[in-house]
């Protein structure tokens, strides 16, 4: 088969790599029919993530059928549609058991990480992939569910609920302000018009990506390269500050940001996956009474999302910008690269 192929910093291929195999009875193997390029695979290629090693295929989003399947897996078979999910779950460790599948201890990849894919094993940017503790991993999708809105559901809309919306604790009536307008932040800015929130504002250095946010239930957008953006912030709060505040961006200047625009006794609810020292000023926060929060996506409200996107109550195809096939792979990477100019959001790669 082919696939994309890290090949260390700065390298990746679209070359042919022998075909997975069924290794533990509770696999499956998945033929890929569309997948997408998340930041993170960004990441990996300017060589972010040491424990990514040349010869990993990448890729932690797809949707595909289903072509063989492990002795022990009762509730898949040949032929079904499913949806793969970013984070591995064994289904019966302590962790699984609370649903922090973040931190699944299944052997698998490595013993308490739950992103596998593309990471400690290999991907899903493949015409196949095999995939671990395929019975809790996967879902079943419904017809009426398009691959490309699916696999806006492998990451980043569980993401951006689950990390933003849920652990920021947004209440009906709230002011919410998002800062970073990527797929991430926009999938945060879709789901916490479910939870009521009366206000959301999204914040970008990005005009296009602010203009975005709107068609996924952005009421009011700031501009953060602009000198005054703090005030604007505060303005549209009557000067209170944010109820939630959300990071989801991953450097230092945006989480601090968020603790600049909280409310006393409000949420920072950070998404960003941070590479470099970021501080935490508690010398100043320690008296406002907040609540800061972080994590690794567990994905275990998949199901209820699906649930919404199938009633179409979630507008996940919004965020697709680009499309390609998957001998366009490296062109797909080339556009996404360079978001910022070719207005890529979510690229999707079908077969
Ligand atoms: N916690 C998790 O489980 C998890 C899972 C997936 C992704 N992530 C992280 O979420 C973050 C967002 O992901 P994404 O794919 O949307 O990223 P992205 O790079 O596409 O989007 C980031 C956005 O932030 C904006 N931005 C950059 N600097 C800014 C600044 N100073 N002020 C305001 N906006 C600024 C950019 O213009 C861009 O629109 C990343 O850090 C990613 O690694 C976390
Ligand atoms: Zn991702
Ligand atoms: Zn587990």
């Amino acid at each position: 088969m082919k696939a994309l192929v890290y090949g260390g910093p700065g390298k990746k291929s679209w070359t042919e790599v022998p075909d997975p195999v069924i290794e533990n009875p509770t696999d499956v193997i998945v033929k890929i029919d569309t997948t997408t390029i998340c930041g993170t695979d960004l990441h990996i290629l300017k060589g972010d993530v040491p424990a990514v090693t040349p010869g990993r295929i990448l890729g932690h989003e797809g949707v595909g059928k289903i072509t063989e399947v492990g002795s022990s897996v009762t509730n898949l078979k040949i032929g079904d549609r499913v949806l793969i999910s970013c984070i591995k779950s064994c289904g019966s460790c302590i962790n699984c058991k609370i649903g922090l599948y973040s931190h699944c201890l299944g052997e698998e990849g490595a013993s308490g990480i739950g992103w596998v894919f593309g990471h400690l094993i290999n991907g899903t940017q493949a015409e196949l992939v095999r995939v671990p503790y395929a019975e809790n991993s996967l879902y079943k999708l419904p017809d009426s569910v398009t691959d490309e809105e699916a696999v806006m559901l492998s990451d980043i809309f569980p993401t951006g609920f689950e990390i933003g919306v849920q652990y920021g604790a947004v209440k009906p009536g709230d002011v919410v302000a998002v800062i970073g307008a990527g797929p991430v932040g926009l999938a945060a800015i879709a789901t916490a018009g479910l939870y009521g929130a009366a206000k959301i504002i999204a914040i970008d250095l990005d005009a296009n990506r602010l203009e975005k946010s709107r068609e996924f239930g952005a009421t009011d957008t700031v501009l953060s390269g602009d000198s005054s953006w703090l005030q604007k912030v505060m303005a549209l709060t009557d000067g209170a500050g944010v109820d939630v505040a959300i990071e989801a961006v991953g450097i230092p200047d945006t989480f601090t940001m968020a603790t600049e625009i909280v409310r006393p006794g409000g949420h920072v609810a950070n998404v960003g996956v941070h590479g470099k020292e970021v501080v935490l000023h508690l010398e100043k926060l320690w008296i406002q009474n907040v609540f800061v929060s972080m994590g690794l996506v567990n994905t275990n409200t998949t199901p209820m999302l699906l649930k919404l996107v199938e009633s179409k109550k979630l507008p996940a195809g919004k965020m697709v910008t680009h499309r390609f096939t998957f001998d366009q792979f490296l062109d797909a990477y080339d556009t996404f690269g360079r978001a910022a100019e070719t207005k890529a959001l979510k690229v999707v790669i079908t077969k």
